[in-house]
């Protein structure tokens, strides 16, 4: 528990969890933080709170800063739990004048907590508030990525309190981005959008669009999870301007999982045809790659190469779990194709097929099924079919 004041009576008031692994779904190997900032002025306000278990935390890191009472206001950017699971707790120790949300913020808060007589005060895109010498301008940024979701601006410092936007998932003793490695740094970033966000890129775009013509200017940005983004942060915007494009790199992603290993050599048939090709590819072993790191993945690949064994008439379950998983997330500008070893029935390529196509990846190929185990010429085959997956990813 400690905070740190990033910009003048600017503090950091959060949480950073070391432990948490799984968030609904998505490892987060290396944990994450609940960002949470303490604007003082004539007018105190408090910007989004924690998850429940680090209420505790939170209410000492204000505490070191001033006393609860004194908060005058608190600005719900957004009503997921990591965010508001503090706030009951929080609104009886601080007894605030206003709580500042969206109108689908205050909705979502009444669905939560159940007690509509908190007092709401209902703001939307273009509504300000004076703190006193500071101004907050508040920017509603819908299904980013919930409806509720909004951006809050302290329009003289140029800081923008983003929510969810431009977080990582990522615990460090460091709270800037300019402290950490910069690689890893962008990896978590990266994860962190194509797991979250990527479903929602065309609102993105139109966000930056909107962004644009408001003539906003970011000298800091301060996400709800992860590091703060002080030095450069027009790096990440970027790096949003280009995931959210979806402009695939040249790149192909084997995935797959397999019984009796046939299905993985005829993958690696499939790798050998993409490489001469002049195709950076890459193997995800379903059995060993999480869900969310072949997301990452995802985010610049072209080709997405499906790779399953029959199983019970059906494909292989991590094979399953991964395509819904991607389904929801609704990738786009990717072609694919599929393969797999089978003993009698031989489903799984027309399911993947299915799949893929309802996920609009168009097919290169019918695909490629192969009995039991793979002969010479299966893997020629093999090779042939990654081949022409390669030439198809040049012709754009
Ligand atoms: Fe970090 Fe959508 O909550």
């Amino acid at each position: 528990m400690y905070t740190i004041e990033i910009a003048d009576n600017l503090h950091w008031v959060g949480a950073v969890d070391w432990n948490i692994r799984d968030f609904h779904g998505y490892s987060t190997e290396r944990g994450t933080t609940y960002n949470s900032f303490l604007l003082q002025d004539e007018k105190n306000i408090l910007f989004d709170t924690v998850k429940k278990p680090f209420t505790q935390d939170l209410l000492h890191n204000i505490r070191r800063v001033m006393d609860p009472e004194k908060i005058d206001y608190i600005v719900v950017n957004h009503v997921e739990p990591d965010h508001s699971g503090a706030l009951p707790e929080i609104l009886r120790a601080c007894r605030p004048e206003k709580i500042y949300c969206s109108l689908n913020g205050k909705k979502a808060l009444v669905a939560h907590y159940h007690d509509e007589n908190w007092p709401f005060e209902v703001v939307k895109t273009g509504d300000s508030l004076s703190a006193g010498k500071r101004t907050i301008q508040f920017l509603e940024t819908r299904m980013l990525h919930w409806p509720d979701s909004m951006f809050s601006y302290l329009v003289e410092d140029k800081i923008l309190i983003s929510s969810d936007a431009f977080g990582q998932h990522w615990a460090t003793s460091e709270r800037f981005a300019d402290q950490v490695d910069e690689p890893e740094l962008f990896r978590h970033a990266a994860k962190y959008y194509a797991n979250i966000l990527l479903l929602f890129s065309s609102h993105v775009q139109k966000l930056l669009a909107t962004v644009g013509d408001l003539g906003l200017e970011f000298k800091m940005i301060c996400p709800d999870h992860g590091l703060i983004w002080r030095e450069n942060p027009e790096k990440i915007v970027a790096a949003y301007d280009k995931w959210s494009r979806q402009e695939p790199a040249n790149k192909a992603l084997i995935i797959y999982d397999s019984m009796w290993q046939s299905t993985e050599k005829m993958a690696r048939g499939v790798a050998h045809g993409l490489l001469q090709e002049g195709v950076t590819v890459k193997m995800m072993d379903l059995k060993l790659n999480h869900r969310s790191d072949i997301m990452t993945e995802v985010l610049d690949a072209r080709a997405l190469l499906f790779g399953s064994a029959t199983l019970n008439n059906g494909m292989m379950p991590n094979v399953a779990d991964f395509m819904m998983y991607l389904r929801g997330l609704s990738p786009a500008n990717k072609i694919g194709a599929a393969f797999g070893s089978y003993g009698w029935s031989g489903e799984a390529v027309k399911l993947m097929n299915e799949r893929m196509q309802e996920m609009k990846i168009e097919l290169v190929d019918e695909g490629l099924r192969v009995k039991f185990v793979p002969t010479h010429e299966d893997l020629a085959a093999c090779v042939d079919l990654g081949a022409r997956v390669g030439k198809a990813m040049k012709q754009g």
